[in-house]
């Protein structure tokens, strides 16, 4: 009985949280003028810019391929695979071919990490030497 009604608990208040999101996301350019290019500290950028939050909008801009530094945007699953930029269980959500325009849309709908790198360059040089990943836990919004 108690352990029912606490878990609905939970639910009520995983609702209420997402109903107080609507209407408050922000649209943040990864990178600022930067963009998403190699040798920028992202880890450094996340900590001035953060915190994100639940339905914010992550922009990336970067050269398409024809231009010199080809870049793409990858989803890398757990904090141990980010930290060595192992790219065995990545998913690609961002190709090379996305950067330009108006770039490459990633919305934070999840409430868990997200470890963002860039897979391009021999053995990952983008993300082991070019600094170009970073985390970011988006939070519910839990003020009005
Ligand atoms: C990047 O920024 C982080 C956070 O400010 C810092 O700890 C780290 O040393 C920087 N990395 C490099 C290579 O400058
Ligand atoms: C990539 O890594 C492998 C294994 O560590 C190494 O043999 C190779 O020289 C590296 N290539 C480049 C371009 O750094």
């Amino acid at each position: 009985m108690g352990s029912s009604f606490s878990s609905q608990g939970m639910v009520l208040i995983v609702v209420a949280v997402s109903l107080l999101a609507v209407g408050q996301a922000k649209t943040v350019v990864v990178g600022g003028s930067e963009g998403w290019r190699f040798g920028f500290n992202y880890t450094d950028w996340t900590l001035k810019n953060g915190p994100f939050y639940i339905r914010d909008t992550l922009l990336f801009k970067y050269s398409p391929p024809s231009n010199a530094g080809v870049h793409d945007v990858y989803l890398l699953p757990d904090r141990w695979s980010y930290i060595t930029c192992d790219f065995r269980r990545e998913k690609l959500v961002g190709k090379a071919t996305q950067g330009g325009g108006q770039g490459f849309k990633f919305v934070l709908n999840q409430w868990r990490p997200h470890y963002f790198a860039c897979g391009q360059g021999a053995n990952r040089s983008h993300c082991n030497q070019g600094l170009m990943k970073f985390f970011a836990v988006p939070w519910p919004h839990w003020h009005l």
